[in-house]
This record gives C-alpha cells, structure tokens and sequence, in this order.
C-alpha cells in the first residue's frame, strides 16, 4: 500500500473529526428527518449531524490525498471501481443517535484497486477507536484483538441486524435467528450499528454476525477489521463480497460455515 502510515493517520483523524460534530449534535441535540422526505419511511433517519460529519471527513481526506475518490452514504459519489476509494459512513447507528442510545461510530475505510487496505471506526462517545492495516492486525484504541476461538453454536454469542425492509427480508432474518436458536446458542444480539458489530466480531465478542442487505460503507472498515483479527467475512452464501448492497456474515472463522449453512439456508 501507499503509505501507509499516513493512510491510517488521515483515517483516525478524519474519524475523530465527524464524531466530535456527532458527540456535539448528540450533546446538544438535533432534529432527524425521514431521508426520503415527508413520504419517507419514519425509521430511515438523517440528520445535519450525518451531513456535517461527512463535510468534515471529506476535506480532511482530499488536503491529504487530493486525487484520490470518496464514496459517502450521504453525498460523496466515488466511483467503486477507482483506484484509491475511500468508504465513509458518517454516522453508523443513525437510530441509536435518534434515540439517544450511546452506541454509534463513525466508519472509515480505504480500498485499493477494490482491496480494502485499512479502517478506522470510532465510537466518539466512549472514545473507542477500532483501526486496521492490511497485513497488521486489528487494534482497539491500540491493543491488538483478535476473533475467539469457540467452534461450537452451542457456545456462540451471534449478532444480526435488520435492514429497513420490514418484509420479506425481516422475515429471512427472523427464521435464521430461529434456526440459530435451535443449535442453543447463548443469545442474539442486535446492537443497531453494524461497523461496531464487526468490531464485536474482531474483538470476540460475538462469534460471529450476520445481516441480509447492507451497503458498502457498512462494512467498508469493518470486513477488514474482522479478517485482520483472524475471523473471516462473506456474503449469506458464503462467497465474496461486492463492493455494493450484499448480505454480510461475519464469524470468528471457526463458526463460519455453521453459520453460512444457516443464513444461505434462509436467504430472501
Ligand atoms: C444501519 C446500521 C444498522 C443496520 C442497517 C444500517 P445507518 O446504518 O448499521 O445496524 O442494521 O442495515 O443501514 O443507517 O445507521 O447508517
Ligand atoms: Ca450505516
Ligand atoms: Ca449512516
């Protein structure tokens, strides 16, 4: 990679920067509108908090790296297949900040040639810092993690997350959930912010997380934060991941094609 000392510099920094305007919105409060205006679905949430945040990101990145490309969930349109791309999600967890609950980050990811090569996804409201570098581990306000190392169901602790879909795709996440249950795993988790549930995944916390359709900037940082502390990530089917809208399993490498069996099993 090029530089990348300065690749994960910028990364921090610019993470930084959108969760302080994030804490300040949190701290202060701000009004959340439907993104798809008044007809909009009521949980499909953004806010100037989500839009600052990126403003910020992005001119942190392009006075470091001017030629480089940026795709953002809220603006930023960078073309997938550039050479040097940089994934931002702004504000991960927009629900959990419109409800006040303190878990949300900022997610960061930078790809080369569609390789990702390094991450940050930063929690501004407990100060915790995930980074990543291809090849160089995966850090947690700079301790090296990794994934567990349980390679039974029956001892797993599995996250999910729902997409806004209330249909055909909750009911696909509700019947995994179901068959994940029947092979007496401790428990489900669903903490709203699916960089941070990567990041369970890295820190092994959870065995492992899975989710039916989730967006590049959901798990730009994450998919290699995860693979970085050992664990492994693919789609439902378990095959690669696109750098487009795709489901997501992630595990501790162990649980992966258990839990593979299942989510392939269930897909809408
Ligand atoms: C959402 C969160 C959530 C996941 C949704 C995502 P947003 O991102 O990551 O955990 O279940 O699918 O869209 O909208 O809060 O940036
Ligand atoms: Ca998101
Ligand atoms: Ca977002």
């Amino acid at each position: 990679m090029t530089n990348a000392q300065l690749i994960l510099d910028t990364a921090i920094a610019a993470s930084r920067a959108g969760g302080a305007i994030l804490r300040r919105y949190f701290e202060e409060g701000v009004t959340m509108r439907n993104k798809s205006g008044d007809g909009g679905k009521s949980y499909d949430l953004v806010s100037d908090a989500d839009e600052e945040s990126e403003q910020v990101i992005a001119s942190i990145i392009r006075e470091a790296f001017p030629d480089h490309e940026l795709l953002g969930e809220e603006s930023l349109q960078g073309d997938v297949d550039s050479k040097n791309l940089w994934i931002i999600d702004p504000l991960d967890g927009t629900n959990n900040f419109a409800h006040r609950i303190e878990h949300f980050a900022v997610s960061i990811g930078y790809y080369e040639n569609g390789e990702a090569k390094a991450g940050a996804i930063y929690n501004p409201i407990h100060d915790d810092l995930y980074t990543t570098v291809h090849g160089q581990g995966a850090f947690r306000n700079g301790e090296r993690v990794c994934v567990s190392s349980t390679d039974q169901l029956g001892q797993a602790m599995i996250g999910c997350g729902f997409y806004y879909d209330r249909g055909s795709m909750m009911q696909a996440t509700l019947a995994a959930i179901e068959e994940c249950f029947s092979h007496h795993i401790h428990g489900i988790r669903r903490f709203g912010t699916a960089s941070l549930d990567l990041c369970m995944v890295g820190c092994g916390k959870l065995e492992g997380f899975f989710e039916y359709n989730l967006s590049p900037w959901d798990f730009a940082a994450g998919s290699l934060f995860v693979t970085e502390a050992g664990g492994q990530i693919t789609d439902a089917r378990a095959g690669k991941l696109p750098m487009s809208s795709t489901s997501v399993v992630a595990s501790n490498s162990h649980l992966h094609s258990a839990l593979t069996e299942i989510t392939q099993r269930h897909h809408p």
